[in-house]
């Protein structure tokens, strides 16, 4: 069905890009939970391994559900081709790992979820791959890293938590002037609201756990690149070390796919309402929300984001203590380390998602005592003001 027509706005490929209708004519996707497949007789088993015949073979290589998923994806990112993980983590690592190899170098943005910071800071140097981490916000910060065994950039962007924006295209183009390669983590903006690709990025990478889930079921990740480097580059590290996505957590995500316009756009709508709120109360020291124009990076944000993210980072006057007892008195909004869900979700990243950094680089990235992590979800947004504003009053 998804090879008749192209074009498709994304709301439509959302719904209907990649589906693999079987001879009942199923109108949902089906979940195809086997482990294997059956030949015919052992020459198809013969020509299939030899690459003669299509067909799938194991479904660490590859499942029919996991083909729509990742079918799916590509219709959305505008990507030639992706592979699907088990993971955001799973995804990152492969993608890192799978573009370097002993003596390459990597230059990272700092700003960075813990564990993508520990694979680059961390697990890359014990294979030889050394990394340099730079404030992302300055295109010279990244020149001046540059070494000529430079071979990846890596990035986040907005990051979590405090939504830092930086400029895809100048780091893209760096990355293209000395033949290196970008890989962009793109869950904080969703698929919807930034494109990598389109602004010069090589690789782009997702958490599916988030928005695309969006209703806190299952974990699962994305690769999506030119089908040359996936070939090239991923393709025999997904056969043989077996990141890959369970068929049943595929399902689940191709269903997550079908919504998510409609879930991205009314969290957004309230992330907005709710920064605006946030940014006048006198207990709030300050908010970050890339869709206000007070955002540090207004600008490259106006240039590279199509709206302005689901999440929103705010200090509380009074550090740990108040940030706490804000986080206590909520009702609606449940504390939790996730993002992305239906349910508001809020944290605290110091003792959290970064607990492992040093105070001196939480510091560096802004992530104060008093800083919090709201992930706006779909409930009323009415009802969400109100749970805010009763908790700012019964902490104060
Ligand atoms: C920016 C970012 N990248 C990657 C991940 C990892 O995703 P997962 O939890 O699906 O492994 C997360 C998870 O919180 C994240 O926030």
């Amino acid at each position: 069905m998804s090879s008749k027509k192209r074009n498709w706005k994304p709301q439509t490929a959302l719904v209907h890009s990649g589906t693999l209708r079987s001879g009942f004519g199923e109108t949902s996707e089906a979940m195809y939970l086997t482990q294997g497949y059956v030949y015919q007789t052992a020459q198809a088993a013969e020509a299939r391994f030899k690459g003669e015949e299509p067909g799938f073979i194991y479904s660490r290589y590859a499942n029919p559900t996991v083909d729509m998923f990742e079918k799916r994806m590509c219709a959305l990112e505008g990507a030639e081709d992706a592979r699907a993980t088990a993971s955001g983590m799973a995804a990152v690592t492969a993608a890192l790992l799978c573009s370097v190899k002993a003596g390459d170098h990597i230059v990272a943005a700092r700003a960075l979820f813990g564990s993508c910071r520990w694979v680059v800071e961390t697990l890359a140097p014990r294979y030889g791959i050394e990394a340099t981490l730079v404030d992302g916000t300055d295109i010279t910060n990244w020149e001046k890293a540059v070494r000529p065994n430079t071979k990846l950039f890596f990035l986040e962007s907005p990051t979590n938590p405090t939504l830092e924006v930086v400029d895809i295209a100048a780091v893209a183009s760096l990355a293209n002037s000395i033949g290196a390669r970008l890989v962009v983590d793109n869950v904080f903006a969703t698929p919807l609201q930034q494109k990598p690709l389109q602004l010069g990025a090589h690789i782009v990478v997702y958490s599916a756990t988030k928005h695309i889930d969006g209703q806190g079921r299952c974990l699962g990740g994305v690769i999506l690149s030119d089908k040359k480097w996936i070939d090239e580059n991923l393709h025999d590290y997904f056969r043989h070390t077996g990141p890959s996505l369970s068929p049943f957590n595929a399902w689940t995500l191709l269903k997550g796919l079908e919504t998510l316009p409609l879930r991205v756009r009314q969290q957004t709508e309230s992330a907005g309402k709710i920064a605006d709120f946030l940014a006048e109360q006198p207990q709030i020291a300050r908010v970050i929300y890339p869709g206000r124009a007070d955002h540090p990076q207004a600008e490259i944000v106006k240039k590279q984001m199509s709206g302005g993210s689901t999440l929103i980072c705010l200090d509380v006057k009074g550090g740990k203590q108040a940030a706490f007892a804000l986080q206590n008195a909520l009702d609606i909004v449940l504390i939790s380390n996730n993002l992305g869900d239906a349910k508001s979700l809020i944290t605290h990243p110091a003792t959290t998602t970064h607990k492992n950094l040093s105070d001196e680089a939480r510091a560096e990235l802004g992530i104060g005592p008093g800083t919090l992590r709201l992930s706006v979800g779909l409930e009323d947004t009415d009802d969400l003001l109100e749970d805010i504003a009763q908790a700012l009053k019964a902490a104060k």
